[in-house]
């Protein structure tokens, strides 16, 4: 059965990815670079030597390469042999509202939210009719709370923490054996914040641990699975003080992570 990881070139998708394939899982690996996709199938065929690896680029901002992706997958893999669906390619744009770049955002919306959007529905609904699998959608800690100085971000991730959880609780009421978790990391050791602009000071938790606690998570089927220990008594400390308080520590904060 196949796994489908977005974004699996780099970072937590790449962890993902390996970890998929550890278990046994045969993978299907998207993200725009198809170089690095290879490289990434290379080194897990290379532990994992039976295991069947597509490799399909996309743009995933690009709403018709999110169609063209399902369409690719449903014919090079067969519809009913999607077993684990993972919707973690994302990005971020820092700075102030005022000052940030309107096409990065929008951009940042369309990958954050319009893909995760278009390839739950799609995929989902192929699990359902097939009576079992797995949709794990990458959010994130941000997704708890408002992020002044990041706020595209923190709230496109607000999205898809909401939308997974809806869905998660309307499988459940209809009893349904698919699964459907939203994996939600704290600051995690990849090129993300270089990418976005943010520099980070304070510990990350390593990558093979977001991937793996998110997978084992999934699989329990727990609807949300925030890694580490620090960043659960985090996201709990930033509810129990309330929107305000919370909105302006996060602003102190995230100010101070100014970087390139
Ligand atoms: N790192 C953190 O601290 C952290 C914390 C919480 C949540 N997250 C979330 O975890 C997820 C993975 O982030 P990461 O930290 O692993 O970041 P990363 O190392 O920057 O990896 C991002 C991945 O997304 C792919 N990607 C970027 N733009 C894309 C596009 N337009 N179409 C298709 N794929 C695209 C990238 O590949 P290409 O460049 O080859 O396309 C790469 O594989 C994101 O959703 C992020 O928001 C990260």
């Amino acid at each position: 059965m196949y796994a489908l990881v977005t974004g699996a070139s780099a970072g937590i998708g790449m962890e993902i990815a390996r970890y998929l394939g550890k278990l046994g899982y045969d993978l299907i690996l998207t993200a725009r670079s198809e170089e690095k996709l290879r490289h990434v199938r290379a080194g897990i065929l290379k532990r994992y030597p039976g295991r069947t690896i597509l490799v399909i680029p996309a743009d995933l901002s690009q709403r018709e390469e999110c169609f063209r992706l399902y369409q690719e997958v449903c014919e090079q893999a067969g519809r009913e042999n999607i077993e684990f669906v993972v919707n973690n390619a994302g990005r971020g744009v820092y700075g102030l509202f005022l000052e940030t770049d309107l096409e990065q955002e929008l951009n940042l919306i369309d990958l954050n939210v319009t893909a995760v959007h278009i390839l739950s529905k799609l995929f989902l609904r192929d699990l359902v009719e097939n009576g079992h699998g797995v949709l794990l959608n990458v959010g994130s800690c941000a997704g708890f709370m408002a992020g002044p100085t990041f706020s595209s971000y923190y709230a496109s991730k607000s999205y898809v923490v909401r939308l997974t959880e809806a869905i998660h609780e309307e499988l459940r009421r209809a009893k349904s054996p698919v699964k459907v978790s939203c994996l939600c990391p704290g600051p995690t050791a990849t090129a993300f914040n270089d990418n976005s602009g943010v520099k980070v000071s304070g510990k990350q938790i390593p990558t093979p641990q977001a991937a793996r606690e998110g997978v084992d998570g999934a699989l329990a089927g727990k609807m949300i699975v925030i890694p580490g220990r620090k960043m659960p008594f985090v996201v709990g400390a930033s509810r129990l003080m309330g929107e305000h308080l919370s909105t302006m520590i996060n602003y102190s904060l995230q100010v101070k992570k100014a970087g390139k």
